[in-house]
């Protein structure tokens, strides 16, 4: 069984990120950034064409709908609803730490969901990497990604996330030599990703010299999960203790310029903070080949699919003019040239 704690954790998490301002006190960097617009620019949007293949899946789109949740009922209702988007879209997408399923594989259908609502979808398991080191090995690994049919394994880092949680796992010594077993001995890629504190160019560096396919900045702006630990703890003094995390991090933009910069074939993924198309758009410019967007999304589900679909139409109708004012036609010309620093 899994413990009601770990059904609780879920659920209070679903709860504060719906209920609560749980934003970052820092922004995620792509203000600084501005596009150059094209007044003459000689194609039609309807020529526009945002589509892309990643990990032999074909993606009308690239919009992750970042990994959240899974675990409990409720948690399976949304990964229903974010699950039939992604197949109506065209898109990526990653479920929540599957721990609770590998516990307990009763639950292996709050995860198993999303792959009956999005059959053609690119599905990304995810696994927090910390478990690696509590004794998790390639065989809970591998019933993560068989538990969906999964296209690649998440391992999710989130050190600041573990020390702030009051049943937290905070052994993080040798991790990046178990990462580099499973990237060996995986059948499917490994990604790895922040949850909201970003990935800066030293981990980066580690991470892809470990073997993983690619990375997901996850970088600070957007959902701060020193904020939603801080409405889960009941001590007054350590949530005040907490609350001082609020502008940690390395903000999206930045995770990801200086990575690009370092390392312009590394496959990168940006999420942390994405509000729209246009910061969407901005993280493709700079280099992203998906951008990842996880609380927005959560709550346009909470209204329900016509919400959910109605906000992911418009992000990508945004990207769409993004693309046509530069003058792009494809994802590959839409790079670091439709796009400056302002001053
Ligand atoms: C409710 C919720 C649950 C999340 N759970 C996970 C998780 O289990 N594993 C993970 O890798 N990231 C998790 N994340 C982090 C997101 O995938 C994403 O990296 C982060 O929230 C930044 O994106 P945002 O600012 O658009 O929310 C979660 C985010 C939210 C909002």
């Amino acid at each position: 069984m899994m413990d009601t704690h770990t059904a609780s954790r879920k659920d209070d998490h679903l709860r504060i990120n719906l209920e609560n301002e749980v934003k970052s006190a820092l922004t995620n960097g792509f203000e600084a950034y501005r596009f150059l617009h094209q007044a003459l620019p000689e194609i039609d949007l309807e020529e526009v064409d945002t589509s892309l293949t990643l990990f032999g899946k074909r993606l009308r789109a690239p919009l992750l709908i970042s990994s959240m949740t899974g675990g409990t009922q409720k948690a399976a209702h949304f990964n229903q609803l974010l699950a039939r988007a992604a197949q109506e879209f065209g898109l990526a997408m990653g479920v929540g730490s599957q721990r609770a399923a590998i516990e307990d594989p009763s639950l292996e259908d709050t995860f198993r969901i999303a792959r009956q609502e999005a059959p053609d979808a690119l599905l990304f398991a995810n696994l927090g990497a910390v478990q690696l080191n509590m004794r998790y090995g390639i065989s809970e690994c591998q019933r993560a990604v068989d538990m969906l049919a999964a296209d690649a394994l998440i391992l999710h880092l989130n050190p600041l996330q573990e020390a702030l949680q009051p049943e937290g796992d905070t052994k993080f010594r040798g991790l990046l030599r178990r990462i580099e077993e499973i990237c060996t001995k995986l059948h499917v890629p490994v990604i790895s990703k922040e949850v909201g504190w970003g990935i800066g160019v030293t981990a980066a560096q580690q991470l892809l010299d470990a073997g993983v396919a690619a990375i997901d900045v996850a970088g600070a702006g957007g959902t701060s999960w020193s904020q939603v630990e801080m409405y889960r703890q009941r001590d007054p003094q350590r949530a005040q203790m907490i609350l001082h995390f609020q502008d940690w991090g390395i903000p999206t933009a930045q995770c990801l310029v200086e990575i690009k910069q370092k390392f312009p074939n590394a496959c990168l993924f940006a999420s942390g903070g994405l509000q729209n198309g246009i910061d969407m758009a901005k993280s493709l410019a700079l280099g992203a080949t998906l951008g990842g967007i996880a609380g927005p999304l959560l709550r346009a589900a909470n209204e329900g699919y016509d919400q959910l679909s109605k906000l992911i139409s418009l992000i990508l109708e945004e990207l769409r003019i993004c693309m046509f004012a530069t003058g792009k036609k494809t994802l590959t010309e839409f790079d670091k040239s439709v796009i400056a620093q302002v001053q």
